[in-house]
């Protein structure tokens, strides 16, 4: 068996962070290969249910990633995830997974070196937490 690779699910906004990831791999920058990215048209569409669901499907973490503030294609998308986020990190743990599993990152279309970085930090620190609880007992 090889080394334990995190599956991190990247729900992200089109106008912003879909574009830099983009860039990242036109750049050739390196960023975990086992990260799923899920183009949104903004952050405010990411329904808490979805990233509950991806966590009982197996998802080592997510990332909710879109544009900065100020910056939203519909004005207010983003900070909607903020708050969403924020409660999920309340809920999570209840689900039996930890709140550093979860994170929100701005990040815009011409950050493509960010977006890598981000990446990269978070699988290092899901790497350092395991896999969870479902995944473990997930056949892959
Ligand atoms: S359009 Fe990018 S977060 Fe709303």
């Amino acid at each position: 068996m090889g080394e334990y690779e995190p599956t991190i699910i990247a729900f992200v906004c089109n106008w912003c962070t879909y574009t830099a990831a983009d860039l990242a791999g036109t750049s050739r920058l390196a960023y975990p290969s086992n990260t799923r990215l899920i183009r949104m048209m903004c952050t405010g569409m990411v329904d808490p249910k979805y990233v509950i669901k991806a966590f009982l499907e197996g998802a080592d973490a997510v990332l909710i990633s879109g544009c900065h503030p100020g910056d939203c294609h519909y004005i207010n998308g983003n900070f909607k995830a903020r708050r969403r986020v924020k409660l999920l990190k309340e809920i999570l743990p209840h689900f039996g997974f930890d709140k550093r599993r979860i994170r929100l990152a701005w990040i815009g279309a011409s950050e493509g070196v960010d977006f890598a970085k981000t990446m990269r930090e978070m699988a290092a620190e899901i790497k350092e937490l395991g896999p969870t609880e479902v995944r473990e007992q997930m056949v892959l």
